[in-house]
Formats: structure tokens, C-alpha cells, sequence
């Protein structure tokens, strides 16, 4: 019989020692944090499922690339090989580095949008929808009406809704949309795929009315990878051919390469437009750097070379989305209450179904996600009440899922100290706010356990 267990497909080379405290450090340490898991040093933390964004571990391959950076301030043999590494997947005329993705957003947007245009997405993070307005652009989102069900299983979760997008276009009229995206796979909307025949349909209507479509590329190999395994044509070809095939049908794309770029900073915007290129170019100049390097050392442009074409081999993404799926179906078997299915970089705690007694606007993902830290030491991040205010529709607590960092006995482990906080859910307080910013609160905001 085959074996069929799925192991880390590397072995570990240099490692970093993590710390254990004890349940009273713990309690000490969160109560001085005000009850903010952004506000505990790292160093307290034993597990961080904070962000799988610049926390990757690198390759052997990527660090002794590394050596090979070319500082030089212009003309850079580093940026001709991220750029031939860049091209080689996405396939798009021009390569624009940026130190992260939200770099690529702001020139892109300020190049693109005016005031009182519209751009679609499925659903834009939060960074895309920040720079979008603070263009003068509205980010409306448009994902399928399922993306908002959390328990609802469905292949291709994070589709745009292609029906409304076709109303949008007609009811604003295309001279006000400069631009479609697509986030794939989308974050915000739990971490979910879009399937090849949506990007395909999206892009049909945004050519019938000569609209660009970009792609928010930062997790496409992951995307990749869900299309190879649920998407019916896909399963004998390549992840590297999928994402080929992906990028074909867009105009340009913009990229975190902290997520599926396997490095720990760096970003890049892309587009076949030579006007545009021009423009964003002298952007970048502007706030970012020469052309060449775009705020990145020669040394990140070559991490990132190799990280793209890491991140797309076979064995690591089956590794990767297998790793998930565990933490997500094994609690989820218990009972746990989950964004289903589970996604490929995060698994999402459904925290109102979770605490039922505990209202929103006594923010059930805090409760969860301290307890999740006082319980063992996890680090997660609260999206629901704190992070949008009365507009949040959900309640959910994220526990990313850092690249190559973590192996199975710490998913377990993860697994066990949530089933131990699901079993004493009941005793479970909510939160009131007693420090907060007038935006971005929960940064920085300070909270307290309300009377039991
Ligand atoms: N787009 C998506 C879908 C993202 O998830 C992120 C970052 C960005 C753009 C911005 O990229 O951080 O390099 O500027 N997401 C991180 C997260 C921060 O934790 O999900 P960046």
C-alpha cells in the first residue's frame, strides 16, 4: 500500500528557539498589554499565528542567493534576476519592485483612480481598500452571497460574484471603473480560492467594456494549488502552468512577496501598459527607488527570485494546504465552530458561534483570542468588532499560518489548546474598549474583562 502520510518537505538546518511561560507570566503579561495581543512582546509568544506575512522561514537556496546580491544602486544583476524570475510565472511586460504590496497598491491607484470612480474586487484587503480611497476611488466588494456564510463548504468561496459586477459596470458605466481586481486567494473572506473560470468570466465582462483587470496576487500559488485539486481540467497540470494560465487572463497584478514570495519584505507591481509603466516608475521614484531595486536591497530581489519558484513545487504546496486543513478539520470534527472550508494560508475561528453568550459589542474575538494566549501561549488576530466597529458582520479570530515555519506536533499542539478553551466556553467573559485611536483601533486600543 502507498503511504499516504504527508510530511514537512524539508529537514531544519538552523533553528530559533521558542519560549515557554508559565499561565501566571501569562496572565501578567496581557493584562499589561491591555488585553491587545499586538501589544506582547514577541518573545512571550510560543506559537505566532499573528500573520503568515514576512514570517516564512527561507531555503538554503534562498540564503545563499542572497550572497549574490548586487547592491549597486542602478542597473542591478539582482533585479535582472527577479525580474526574469517574476516574468517567468506572471508573464506581465513590465516589473515594478516595491518594498511590500501596499507600496504596489498606492502608486498603482494613484496612477489608475480619481475621484468618484469605483473598483470591484471579490473582497479587497485592507490595505487595497485604504489605498483605494485614499485615492478618491470607492472599494466596493462583490464576492458570491455564500462567501458570507461561514459554515457553507463550497470549492471556490472566494469567486466574485460575476452577475453584480456585470450590474455594477452598467449602473456606474465603465468610464468610472479604471479597474477590476481579483484577490486571490481572498484573505478577507477566509482565506478562500477563486477558481480559473471565475477569473475567466470576470475578465470576459471587464473586455467587453475595456476594463483592466488586475490581480492581488499575494497567495496565487496557494490559489494555484486549490485549481490543480478542485477545479476539473486542472489536476494533471503543474501549479507553475496554473499560475501561467491565471495571469494570462489579467492586465497586471500586485504582489506581497511576504506571503507566497517565501521572503520576509519585498513586493512588486506588474502591467502590460507602457504609459502606465511610465508613470508608476516615476512614482516609485518618488517615495520607493530607482527602478532597479524599488526600496528593496539587491539581497531581497534575489530571496524572492527563488521564493517564487519555491513556492509553487509540488510537495511544499501539498505540504502547506494539507497543514492547514488538519488544524481546520480537526477542530471543526469537535464541534469548533470554523470558516468553512478550511482556507490555504489561515484557519478562521468563528468567535460568535463560539461564545454565543457573548454579544459583539462586547467583542467575542477578543475573549477568544486572549484566551487562546492565556491557554497556551498562541498569538491570533481578532477580525470582527475591534478591527471594523459597528460595521463588522462577523466576529472571527484568524490563526494564520507562517510558510515552513511550524511543524505537525505544533499544529497538534495549536489543536489541543483550542479544544481545551472550546470545552470551558461557557466561562468565557466578554470586553469593554477603556483606551482607543480615532482609526486603525485595534492597533493600540487597551481593553478589560467585564464583571463576570
Ligand atoms: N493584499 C492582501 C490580500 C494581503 O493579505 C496583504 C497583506 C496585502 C495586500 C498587503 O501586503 O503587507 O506586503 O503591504 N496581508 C497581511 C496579513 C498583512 O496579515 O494578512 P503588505
Amino acid at each position: 500500500m502507498a503511504i499516504r502520510t504527508i510530511i514537512e518537505p524539508f529537514r531544519i538546518k538552523s533553528i530559533e528557539a521558542i519560549r515557554g511561560t508559565t499561565r501566571e507570566e501569562r496572565q501578567r503579561l496581557i493584562e499589561a498589554a491591555g488585553y491587545n495581543l499586538f501589544l506582547v512582546p514577541a518573545e512571550a509568544i510560543l506559537i505566532d499565528l499573528l500573520t503568515d506575512s514576512g514570517t516564512s522561514a527561507m531555503s538554503t537556496e534562498q540564503w545563499a542567493a542572497m550572497m549574490r546580491g548586487d547592491e549597486s544602486y542602478a542597473g542591478s544583476s539582482s533585479f535582472d534576476r527577479f525580474r526574469a524570475s517574476v516574468q517567468g510565472i506572471f508573464g506581465f511586460r513590465h516589473v515594478i519592485p516595491t518594498h511590500q504590496g501596499r507600496a504596489a497598491e498606492r502608486i498603482l491607484f494613484t496612477v489608475m483612480c480619481k475621484k468618484g470612480d469605483v473598483v470591484p474586487n471579490n473582497t479587497h484587503f485592507d490595505t487595497t481598500r485604504a489605498n483605494c480611497e485614499y485615492a478618491g476611488a470607492e472599494a466596493l466588494d462583490l464576492p458570491i452571497p455564500e462567501a458570507k456564510e461561514p459554515a457553507r463548504v463550497l470549492p471556490f468561496k472566494g469567486n466574485m460574484d460575476t452577475a453584480r459586477l456585470a450590474e455594477t459596470i452598467a449602473r456606474v458605466g465603465a468610464k468610472r471603473i479604471p479597474l477590476v481586481m481579483l484577490t486571490v486567494t481572498n484573505n478577507s473572506g477566509g482565506g478562500q480560492p477563486v477558481s480559473m473560470a471565475n477569473i475567466r468570466a470576470v475578465k470576459e465582462i471587464c473586455g467587453w467594456h475595456g476594463i483592466p483587470l488586475y490581480i492581488d496576487a499575494c497567495r496565487f500559488a496557494e490559489n494555484a494549488w486549490f485549481i490543480k485539486t478542485r477545479e476539473a481540467g486542472y489536476a494533471e497540470k503543474a501549479p507553475r502552468a496554473i499560475a501561467q494560465e491565471m495571469f494570462s487572463l489579467a492586465d497586471g497584478c500586485t504582489m506581497s512577496a511576504k506571503k507566497d514570495g517565501l521572503a520576509n519584505i519585498g513586493g512588486f507591481l506588474c502591467t502590460n501598459d507602457d504609459a502606465l509603466a511610465r508613470q508608476e516608475k516615476d512614482l516609485l521614484i518618488l517615495t520607493e527607488g530607482f527602478p532597479t531595486y524599488g526600496g528593496l536591497a539587491g539581497r531581497d530581489l534575489e530571496a524572492i527570485a527563488v521564493g517564487l519558484n519555491e513556492a509553487l513545487e509540488e510537495e511544499y504546496l501539498k505540504y502547506r494546504i494539507a497543514s492547514t486543513a488538519f488544524l481546520g478539520n480537526h477542530i471543526a470534527s469537535e464541534g469548533v465552530p470554523i470558516m468553512q472550508p478550511p482556507g490555504g494560508h489561515a484557519i478562521y475561528l468563528d468567535a460568535r458561534a463560539f461564545l454565543p453568550h457573548i454579544p459583539p459589542e462586547q467583542f467575542p474575538g477578543v475573549a477568544l483570542a486572549v484566551e487562546l494566549y492565556l491557554e497556551g501561549g498562541i498569538r491570533s488576530v481578532e477580525i470582527g468588532r475591534l478591527m471594523f466597529g459597528e460595521h463588522a458582520t462577523m466576529d472571527l479570530v484568524r490563526l494564520a499560518i507562517p510558510r515552513r515555519v511550524y511543524t505537525q506536533s505544533h499544529i497538534e499542539y495549536v489543536v489541543e489548546v483550542i479544544l481545551d478553551v472550546w470545552r470551558r466556553r461557557g466561562k468565557i467573559r466578554g470586553y469593554e474598549v477603556t483606551q482607543q485611536a480615532p482609526f486603525l483601533r485595534h492597533f493600540t486600543a487597551r481593553l478589560r474583562p467585564l464583571a463576570g
